[in-house]
């Protein structure tokens, strides 16, 4: 908890009509008579015991928060200030002992000293359902970040939510993820077309790497339906992880691949026990026709993810036409 400075109980009893605030609009009715009340409320219901100091003279726009949904007066579940940054009592009126004017209760980003845990907390009050289940459990959360790491709470314009922005709040620190959206295989990220969020939750995932879905091949079939079959032969990669052949995030090699055919195959299934050795072992050293073939692999595989041709049982198996 953050120090507190001495001697600062009697006045906070005298600041019992603060305290109240917490339960924001409410509670806020039942000081009507108070002091504070002389003063009307800007953006939301019970702010005139902020506002009356904070107004639209301040460097960093306070009251836009007016134009965002927290800031709509009629939507009773909307909150105010206090419902974020807590009662604040010792900040609305400085103790005469200290020097320096104490944070609000709960106070955010760099210069704050409330515990991270708190300032999130304050936010999953009235968020922690859906898509914020799993927060507690996610990296994001394990990294100390807070939400307002990612998200802008008093301006109308939120870059994380907004498509054409929001990848570039992710590369701010996901610098890898920048230079692979840049390859020459890879998804229309940089088009716009899909985005980060697409397939990750940032805010917390029961499936692995903040997947969207509980796991990669659900995420990816939110998309690719065809991928997903159903096929009388599966071919046991495909159903297991995407990602054991694609970089979702961008590749050199075309469709994504992590690396070329034989090379993507032979990881797993060994060039001389193909039919015929088609495949065989003497790539790279033989540059015959033998082996312009053998790394056509899908020249004659081509249904690699699976197919249902009902015809012929062996071009089932073999993932032909
Ligand atoms: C009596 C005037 C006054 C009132 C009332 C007031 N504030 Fe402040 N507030 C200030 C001043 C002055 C600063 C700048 C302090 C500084 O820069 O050191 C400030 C700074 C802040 C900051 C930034 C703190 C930081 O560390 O950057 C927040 C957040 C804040 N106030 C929220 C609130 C909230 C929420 C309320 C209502 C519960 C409120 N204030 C009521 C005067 C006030
Ligand atoms: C929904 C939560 C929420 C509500 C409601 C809210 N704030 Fe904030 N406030 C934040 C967050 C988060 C920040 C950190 C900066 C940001 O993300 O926009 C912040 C920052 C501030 C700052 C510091 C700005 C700076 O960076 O110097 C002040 C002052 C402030 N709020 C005052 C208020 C006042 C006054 C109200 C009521 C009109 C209010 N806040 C309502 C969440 C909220
Ligand atoms: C008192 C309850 C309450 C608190 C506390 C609160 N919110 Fe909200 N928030 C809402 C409501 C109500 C909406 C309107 C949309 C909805 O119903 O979800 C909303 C909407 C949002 C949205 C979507 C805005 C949009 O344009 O659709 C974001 C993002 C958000 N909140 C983030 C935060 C963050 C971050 C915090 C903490 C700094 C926070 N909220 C604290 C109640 C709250
Ligand atoms: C790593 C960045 C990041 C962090 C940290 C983050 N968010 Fe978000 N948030 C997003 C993105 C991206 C979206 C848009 C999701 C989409 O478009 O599907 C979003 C959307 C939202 C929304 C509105 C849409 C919805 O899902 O209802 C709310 C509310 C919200 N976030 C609350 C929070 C809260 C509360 C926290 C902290 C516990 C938080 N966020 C932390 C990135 C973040
Ligand atoms: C098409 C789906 C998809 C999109 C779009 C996508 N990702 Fe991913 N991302 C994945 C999958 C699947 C993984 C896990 C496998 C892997 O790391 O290759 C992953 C892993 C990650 C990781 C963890 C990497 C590691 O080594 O642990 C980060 C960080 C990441 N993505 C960030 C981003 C950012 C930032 C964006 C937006 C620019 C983005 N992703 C867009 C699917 C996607
Ligand atoms: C303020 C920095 C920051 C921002 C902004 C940020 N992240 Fe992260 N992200 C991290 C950190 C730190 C980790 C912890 C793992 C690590 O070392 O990379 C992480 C981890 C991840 C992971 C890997 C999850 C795992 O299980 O390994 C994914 C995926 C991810 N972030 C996606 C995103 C997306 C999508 C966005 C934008 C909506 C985003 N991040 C924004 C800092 C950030
Ligand atoms: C939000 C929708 C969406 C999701 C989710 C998605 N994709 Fe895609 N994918 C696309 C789009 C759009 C294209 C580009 C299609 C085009 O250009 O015709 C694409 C293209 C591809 C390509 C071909 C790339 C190329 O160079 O031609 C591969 C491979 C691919 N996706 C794999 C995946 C994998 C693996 C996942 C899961 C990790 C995934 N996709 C998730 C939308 C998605
Ligand atoms: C065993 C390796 C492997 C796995 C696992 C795999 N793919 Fe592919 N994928 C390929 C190859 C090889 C290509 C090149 C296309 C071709 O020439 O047939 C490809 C091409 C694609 C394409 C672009 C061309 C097309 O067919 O639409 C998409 C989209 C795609 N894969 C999605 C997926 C999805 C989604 C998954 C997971 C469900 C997945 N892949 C798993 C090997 C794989
Ligand atoms: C991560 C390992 C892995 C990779 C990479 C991989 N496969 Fe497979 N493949 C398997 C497994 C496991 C089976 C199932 C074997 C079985 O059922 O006996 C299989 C089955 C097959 C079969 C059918 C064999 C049969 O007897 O039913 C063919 C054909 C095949 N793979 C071709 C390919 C091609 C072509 C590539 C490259 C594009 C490839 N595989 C990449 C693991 C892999
Ligand atoms: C000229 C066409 C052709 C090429 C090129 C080819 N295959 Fe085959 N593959 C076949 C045929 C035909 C079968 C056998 C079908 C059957 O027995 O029903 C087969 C069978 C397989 C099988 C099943 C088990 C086995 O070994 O017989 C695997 C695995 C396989 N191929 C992988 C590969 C890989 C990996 C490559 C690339 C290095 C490759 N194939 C290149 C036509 C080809």
């Amino acid at each position: 908890m953050r120090k507190k400075p001495s001697g600062i109980r009697k006045w906070m009893l005298a600041a019992l009509a603060g305290a109240a605030l917490l339960g924001g609009a409410q509670a806020w009715a039942a000081t009507e008579s108070g002091e504070a009340s002389k003063r009307k409320d800007v953006v939301q219901v019970g702010d005139a015991v902020c506002t009356r100091c904070h107004d639209e003279g301040e460097a960093k726009p306070i009251l836009s928060i007016g134009k965002t949904p927290h800031g709509t007066m009629a939507d009773k579940k909307a909150g105010t200030c206090t419902s974020c940054h807590g009662a604040s009592p010792t900040h609305i009126n400085k103790p005469s002992d200290v020097t320096e004017r104490p944070e609000p209760g709960i106070n955010f980003g760099k210069s704050s000293s409330t515990p991270i845990a708190e300032r999130n907390q304050a936010c999953l009050n009235c968020h922690q359902g859906g898509a914020r289940m799993h927060w507690q459990s996610g990296p994001h959360a394990a990294a100390d970040m807070e939400c307002a790491s990612c998200h802008r709470i008093h301006s109308q314009e939120d870059p994380v939510r907004d498509r054409a922005t929001q990848p570039e709040v992710c590369f701010s620190c996901h610098k890898e993820q920048r230079a692979l959206v840049n390859r020459q295989s890879h998804h229309p990220i940089k088009e716009g077309t899909v985005i980060c969020a697409d397939c990750h939750n940032p805010h917390g995932s029961a499936g692995p790497k903040l997947m969207a879905r509980d796991s990669v091949v659900q995420t990816c079939y939110t998309c690719h339906m065809e991928k997903r079959g159903p096929f009388i032969r599966t071919h046991q990669p495909v159903t297991e992880d995407c990602t054991i052949c694609h970089n979702p995030h961008g590749s050199n090699i075309d469709n994504l691949l992590k690396s070329r055919p034989p090379f993507l195959c032979q990881q797993c299934h060994e060039p001389s026990t193909h039919q015929g050795n088609i495949a065989s072992t003497t790539f790279p050293a033989n540059t015959t026709n033998n082996n312009t073939l053998a790394r056509g692999c899908l020249n004659c595989h081509t249904q690699i993810h699976g197919t249902n041709n009902p015809l012929n049982v062996g071009n089932e198996r073999t993932f032909r036409r």
